[in-house]
């Protein structure tokens, strides 16, 4: 293999950059070149495509978000599968790593059932791909989530108010459930658990009369889909358009107390921040174990985070799969939170 791509989809995550730059490196001590992608498989159909030179993107590393750009395209269903298969024959690619969640990795996944070399990292801050213990970029989600609940806990002491926060994570509540436990959270509503608006309000009422001023819940994006008909198809995927739950829960709360929880949404928040030493690490070991596995010549493969071991995942296994969040964090948040 002379020639590797490399490409970013789906939502970005911090993390991704120190992969872009492990994978520079580590081709370039085997004497490969690596070429970035832009925009994710959007590039391949438009011919937008540059060397990538270890020196350029040093420093890269601690930056939040993708510098290759991302974009939410499925050439298979939008019906430019020709156009991908010319566009990696024009960049001349030896083979391809696809960085990203469900999403990207289902589309690395055709591509490489159709003979093409592509290696899969998994990437979002969602953490739901399945076969991996860690997707990269939730480890640094969690901090910002962390950091930006305690920003505002104590304003909304201060208002004896309560406090609903929405957190990312389409249908499967890794960020709901951890986050609830990080910061201590009154209670959490997430598509794993049975836990319900009048499970919050009375909670919060309970905590009131123990003398307690302001509540705070943790509200996944995912949760109530199948009540809420106000969502609408958000990309190419199938994907709805979640955010904004937050705000039907406290409508529901308000109806039954005449209180009104505040809403905090933190949407992209989630997203940004230095790269944590956990998410930075992950990064290196996925990508060194990208670059290993399609040098030696396999291909259909997804790195995986298995019991702290970097594995390989066959792509097929992974794709149209979800990985949720697993009974023994749910019995955790169950009795941190007193559910
Ligand atoms: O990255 C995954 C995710 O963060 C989901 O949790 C969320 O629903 C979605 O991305 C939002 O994506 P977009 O950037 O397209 O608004």
């Amino acid at each position: 293999m002379k020639r590797i791509g490399i490409l970013t989809g789906g939502g970005d995550s911090s993390g991704v950059n120190k992969a872009i730059v492990t994978i520079v490196r580590a081709l370039g001590y085997r004497g490969v070149e690596t070429v970035g992608i832009r925009n994710g498989w959007q590039g391949l159909l438009e011919g937008a495509w540059d060397t990538l030179a270890l020196e350029a993107c040093k420093g890269w590393e601690y930056q939040p978000g993708t510098l290759l750009g991302t974009a939410r395209v499925n050439p298979f269903t939008q019906g430019k599968d020709k156009q991908l298969l010319a566009g990696i024959e024009e960049c001349k690619l030896d083979g391809l790593i696809a960085i990203g969640g469900d999403d990207t990795l289902s589309v690395a996944e055709k591509l490489s059932a159709l003979g093409f070399p592509v290696v899969g990292i998994p990437q979002t801050i969602d953490n739901d791909v399945y076969g991996t213990d860690r997707c990269l970029g939730f480890d640094t989600a969690l901090h910002a989530i962390a950091k930006n609940v305690n920003a505002v806990r104590n304003s909304n002491a201060a208002h004896a108010r309560d406090m609903l926060v929405e957190v990312m994570g389409r249908d499967t509540g890794w960020l709901a459930v951890f986050s609830s436990i990080l910061v201590g959270a009154d209670y959490v509503l997430c598509p794993e658990l049975d836990t319900t608006i009048d499970g919050l309000v009375s909670r919060f009422q309970a905590r009131k009369k123990a003398g307690c001023p302001s509540c705070l819940a943790i509200v996944a994006e995912g949760f109530g889909l199948s009540a809420r008909g106000d969502l609408e198809q958000a990309d190419v995927f199938g994907n709805l358009e979640l955010e904004g739950v937050a705000y039907w829960v406290a409508k529901q709360v308000h109806e039954k107390t005449k209180q009104k929880p505040r809403v905090l949404v933190l949407g992209y928040l989630q997203r940004g921040g230095s790269p944590t030493p956990t998410d930075l690490l992950l990064a290196t070991r996925f990508a060194e174990g990208a670059v290993s596995t399609l040098l030696a010549g396999q291909k259909g493969i997804m790195m995986a985070l298995q019991r702290d071991e970097v594995v390989r995942v066959p792509l097929a296994e992974v794709v149209g799969r979800k990985q949720i969040v697993p009974p023994q964090w749910l019995e955790l948040a169950k009795l941190e939170l007193g559910l």
